[in-house]
């Protein structure tokens, strides 16, 4: 009996949107999802020779690089500010989402050099140094639109998904710095070696 292939999912919001991809598999859900207090990290689906390991978002790439997952789901932010470099075979269309510059509605240009909150520092600097602007970028863990209400920050760089969070706290997006999603990324050396098996996850999780 061959090994099991390893697939490394976020835990939380992403790892719900994989309910379809499952029951395309004829999967049951809650195999892989879980019930009520369920705090296994690893999730067995003996029926397709698949195990899921739950990570953090940003702890799926670190896994599937080091070869201790085959493939994995992560969004694109998480490769880009880390510079991973994955073999991507398909975007899963779930996640959806913007990497925007944001500032409150009442700013009318940065000063310059701007300070700039976020918590994805080398998009941001990559993203000012672009235009020829060497920014101040100040890391921070989340309620990133906190910032330049409090003077911390002139602006953020965040992700947008609604743009609820920004429209109740007065910021308006004023650029984007790149389109997001949830891909799905495999270890080069894995996915070679798994062949068909590893192809078959791709064609499983292959929106239709
Ligand atoms: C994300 C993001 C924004 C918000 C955007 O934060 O950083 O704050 O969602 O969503 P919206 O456009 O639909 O309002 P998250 O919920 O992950 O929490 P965080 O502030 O702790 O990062």
């Amino acid at each position: 009996m061959s090994r099991a292939v390893t697939i490394a999912v976020p835990k939380g919001r992403v790892l719900k949107a994989l309910t379809p991809v499952l029951a395309r598999l004829g999967i049951d859900a809650k195999e892989v999802l879980g019930e009520g207090d369920d705090r296994r990290l690893i999730r067995e689906v003996p029926s397709v020779g698949w195990r899921f390991i739950l990570l953090k978002p940003d702890d799926v790439p670190t896994y599937v690089e080091y070869g201790a997952a085959d493939l994995g789901v992560c969004g694109r932010d998480v490769l880009l500010e880390r510079g991973f470099d994955l073999y991507q075979p398909v975007d899963l269309g779930i996640g959806r989402c913007r990497m925007v510059v944001a500032m409150p509605s009442s700013t009318a240009t940065l000063p310059d050099p701007p300070r700039i909150a976020t918590k994805y520092p080398r998009i941001a600097a990559a993203h000012f140094a672009k235009r020829g602007v060497q920014a101040e970028v100040v890391f921070v863990q989340g309620s990133v639109e906190l910032a330049p209400l409090t003077g911390l920050a002139d602006a953020i760089v965040d992700l947008v998904e609604t743009g609820e969070t920004l429209r109740q706290n007065n910021l308006e997006v004023r650029e984007v710095v790149a389109e997001i999603s949830s891909v799905l990324v495999a270890n080069r050396a894995a996915f070679k070696l798994l062949g068909s098996r590893a192809r078959d996850v791709v064609a499983a999780f292959t929106p239709r």
